[in-house]
């Protein structure tokens, strides 16, 4: 039977991932700092491990993975990389785990592994103009990402794409854009806008006003994690190793998406704008690479997705707000 490990099983993108690794066959273990908050992990194996110990990380590379996806990382939506507070942490924690992580994987001869980088790594100067932002895989130089986060993304791109130069590793990084789902962050300060705005719209009655950071006018597109986790498999899986966009191209604004959640949860909602932490003003996925390397490309409508998204925060804020009381 293929072994498969999956670092940051714990965390969303993680967690989906084992399961659909399982439904195909795989031996999987997974590991992580802690347990998957919101389901039972489906691994053969789960180890709750630091990645950023080095000796943890030789042990938990005990044998010759066929994959390793390296998903692990000090991360968060707007709230918590663009306030500045978290930049030391961001950067020490995730570039520690990927120098670890690859080059443990190295020394036991893995060399299929997959890299989750980010939109974030884009420079800002190609992402001021909300309606036409650029985001083309050749527009990463010269670097300029808003963010430590994208920063470390950048380094990190390089460092395994450098392990594939000099030492035959055959390492595939994809720069996700916003991935949302059920089972993923959506409250605490680490949740992205689609699990924000679907909590806010969960808990408000129709007729209310939910808070929006900044006019709302910031575009971004968002991706299902199936769609994220069928082009990581294929990616991982391809002669091409990258980077490419794995994301939406159907580009809204923020205003538009809170708008299609209040659609979904049929509630009419006011929108209050006010201070936050924002971001590039605007992103969008650009697929003709990934269309054209994998003969594939994300085409769920957004619309779809958030459905699925809302039924499932509902059902955690009304669960939580039953515990509470
Ligand atoms: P997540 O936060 O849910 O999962 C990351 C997991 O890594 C968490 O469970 C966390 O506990 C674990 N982790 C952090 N530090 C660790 C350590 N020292 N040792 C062991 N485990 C550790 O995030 P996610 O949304 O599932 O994202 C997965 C990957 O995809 C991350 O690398 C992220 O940067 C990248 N990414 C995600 C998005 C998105 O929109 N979700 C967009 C771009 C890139
Ligand atoms: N999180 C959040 N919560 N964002 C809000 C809210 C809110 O209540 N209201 C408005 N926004 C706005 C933010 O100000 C930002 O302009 C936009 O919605 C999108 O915010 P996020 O979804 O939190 O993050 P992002 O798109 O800027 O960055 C995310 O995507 C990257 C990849 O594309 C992050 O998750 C990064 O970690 C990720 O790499």
């Amino acid at each position: 039977m293929k072994s498969v490990l999956v670092c940051g099983a714990g965390g969303f993108i993680g967690g989906h991932l084992v399961r659909r690794l399982k439904q195909e066959g795989y031996w999987v273990r997974g590991v992580d700092l802690k347990m998957h908050e919101f389901a039972e992990t489906e691994a053969d194996d789960f180890v709750v491990g630091d990645l950023r110990d080095q000796s943890l990380v030789r042990e938990v590379v005990d044998r010759k993975f066929d994959e390793i996806y390296q998903l692990a990382a000090d991360m968060g939506g707007a709230g918590y990389i663009f306030t500045g507070e978290n930049d030391a942490d961001v950067m020490h924690n995730s570039a520690t785990i990927n120098l670890n992580v690859l080059d443990a994987a190295y020394k036991r001869n893995c060399k299929r592994i997959f890299y989750s980088s980010s939109a974030c790594m884009y420079p800002a100067y190609n992402q001021e103009d909300p309606e036409n932002p650029n985001c083309r895989e050749d527009s990463a130089y010269p670097a300029a990402p808003d963010s430590e986060y994208g920063w470390e993304k950048l380094f990190s791109e390089r460092l395994y794409l450098s392990y594939n130069r000099n030492h035959g590793m055959e390492a595939r990084v994809a720069r996700y854009h916003n991935i949302f789902g059920p089972q993923g962050t959506w409250d605490g300060g680490k949740e992205k806008a689609p699990a924000a705005l679907c909590r806010k719209i969960a808990k408000a009655k129709s007729g209310d006003a939910i808070e929006i950071w900044g006019d709302g006018q910031q575009t971004r597109s968002f991706l299902y994690v199936d769609e994220c986790l069928e082009g990581t498999i294929r990616l991982t899986r391809s002669d091409f190793e990258g980077p490419v966009n794995v994301g939406s191209e159907e580009m809204v604004t923020i205003n538009q998406l809170a708008m299609m959640i209040a659609d979904v949860a049929g509630k009419k909602i006011e929108l209050n704008h006010i201070p936050g932490p924002l971001g590039v003003r605007g992103r969008n996925s650009e697929n003709s690479l990934i269309s054209e390397k994998l003969g594939w490309s994300p085409s769920q409508p957004l619309k779809t997705g958030l459905e699925k998204t809302y039924e499932w925060i509902e059902r955690q804020v009304h669960s939580n707000a039953r515990a509470v009381a």
